[in-house]
């Protein structure tokens, strides 16, 4: 029997991709901090399959996407996948809760990602406060919010395009299933069904803080009452006086963190290009062959993440040619990568998380992005918050190696460099102001907080 008293018990449920489930771990520590139980739960597979974190505050339960055995890979398609996910997620969602019924702490509480909108519905059936975490960021989501109510028509006809507290916007910048019609259907339908009921929901949360977006933030705010929470970044990566919370949260792979700091501790301050696309990106072979020849020109050291997936696209002998210039890992540590001194300059696929962490450690950017919210976030990183350049595409789709060696040169050291990493470093001390006692996100959690406890 758990003796311990609790302020409330949150269970915190993410979509089962690790973008999704690292950012609402970190904030369920964050409920934690404040006196609440939290529960992560994800799904059986991501359960049996993902490095869960070695110590944590918070405990794991699990919910069923009815593919236990093989997750999404399973499925026969992303929209079989989704049904499925929301008959058999919402049942075994209801199990857990009426599982913690009869205990000293029962689930008052759920957080969800609104891609899995059928969890406030359960939540509503058991009389629970139920909160809307949006992963993305504000403009991003403030975009899909104006598609889903009809205020932005589809297919775009003219540009430039404008949304109230977002920048003026080309087709390019939108996210992809916008700029590319008909591309990945049933997730487009899944981005903007997440407006389907978050009008019901007792609190919504956005993983961002205000100083990054403001307007987008003011503007949604008149439609939507959210609170910006983010970064959901270990507090330690953040500033090392807080308290010892360096766990980054499940991993997709083992990965040994001594081999990129020992190599990087071999390096000057700033002369190193951190190159990775996340979780899931797939390069095509054209653009792997043109980023390694890229490396292989320039004058930079480089640590680039290759997933085994991707391994095979690599040229011939690029690993041993590289010698002591490249270090190639199929996984790594990336908040201590980025941490590190040793890194000039992070070449990213702007997925939000690696974004977000560039930011609030200080890092200077190459956007590469691929798809999804990804072309936005570049969008920012270039003209917003000016930490750094978005590389321009070939009519092929591709990224040719000049203008990949020219966005390197430029923030490595191009005139502009002292203007990146100026703008780096305010980015990075206000996203600590904003974590920290009295800072912008720790009272809108706060504010969440005491809006749930007295609800
Ligand atoms: C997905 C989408 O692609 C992204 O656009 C969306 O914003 C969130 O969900 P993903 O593609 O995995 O995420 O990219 P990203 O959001 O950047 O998340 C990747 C995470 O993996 C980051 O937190 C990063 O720190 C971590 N990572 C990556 C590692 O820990 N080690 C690595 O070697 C590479």
């Amino acid at each position: 029997m758990e003796n311990k008293a609790y302020r409330g018990h949150v269970l915190t449920l993410p979509y089962p991709s690790l973008g999704h489930i690292n950012p609402l771990l970190q904030f369920s520590k964050r409920l934690v901090s404040k006196g609440l139980k939290a529960t992560l739960a994800t799904t059986l597979f991501i359960h049996n399959t993902m490095q869960p974190p070695s110590s944590s505050s918070l405990q794991f339960d699990t919910i069923s996407d009815g593919y236990d055995e093989g997750g999404f890979a399973q499925a026969e398609s992303i929209h079989a996948y989704l049904n499925r996910m929301e008959t058999i997620g919402s049942k075994t969602l209801a199990d857990l809760i009426i599982k913690n019924k009869n205990t000293a702490n029962p689930i008052d509480c759920i957080i969800y990602d609104p891609f899995l909108p059928w969890a406030l519905e359960v939540a509503k059936k058991f009389g629970i406060f139920g909160a809307a975490f949006f992963t993305q960021t504000c403009a991003v989501n403030f975009i899909y919010h104006h598609v889903h109510h009809g205020l932005l028509k589809l297919p775009i006809t003219s540009t430039p395009i404008s949304i109230p507290g977002l920048p003026v916007l080309e087709l390019e910048d939108m996210p992809s299933f916008i700029s590319v019609p008909g591309s990945y259907p049933a997730y487009f339908e899944m981005l903007l069904n997440q407006f389907s009921n978050s009008d019901k929901a007792d609190a919504v949360l956005v993983n961002t803080f205000y100083e990054l977006e403001p307007e987008a933030v003011d503007s949604m705010s008149k439609v939507c009452q959210l609170l910006a929470i983010g970064p959901t970044i270990p507090s330690f990566y953040l500033d090392k006086r807080l308290e010892n919370d360096n766990d980054y949260g499940f991993n997709l792979f083992a990965s040994d963190s001594s081999i990129c700091n020992n190599w990087l501790n071999t390096k000057l301050e700033g002369s190193v290009i951190y190159l990775s696309f996340g979780s899931m990106a797939s390069l095509s072979n054209k653009q792997m062959e043109e980023l390694a020849l890229a490396l292989k020109g320039s004058k930079f050291h480089f640590l680039w993440v290759v997933k085994a997936s991707e391994e095979a696209k690599l040229p011939e002998k690029f690993v041993e040619e590289a010698g002591n210039k490249g270090l190639v890992v199929q996984w790594c540590s990336q908040l201590e990568v980025l941490s590190n001194k040793a890194i000039g300059c992070f070449l990213t696929h702007c997925g939000w998380n690696s974004t977000l962490e560039a930011l609030s450690l200080g890092v200077p950017m190459v956007g590469l992005p691929q798809w999804t919210d990804q072309t936005m976030n570049a969008k920012y990183v270039q003209d917003v918050w000016k930490v750094g350049v978005r590389a321009k595409v070939c009519e092929n789709g591709i990224v040719e190696r000049e203008e990949i060696d020219f966005c390197i040169k430029e923030v490595m050291e191009g005139e502009r460099r002292k203007d990146f990493q100026k703008n780096a470093k305010k980015w990075r001390d206000l996203a600590i102001k904003a974590i920290r006692e009295g800072g912008s996100s720790n009272k809108n959690i706060d504010e969440f907080v005491s809006k749930f406890i007295n609800s």
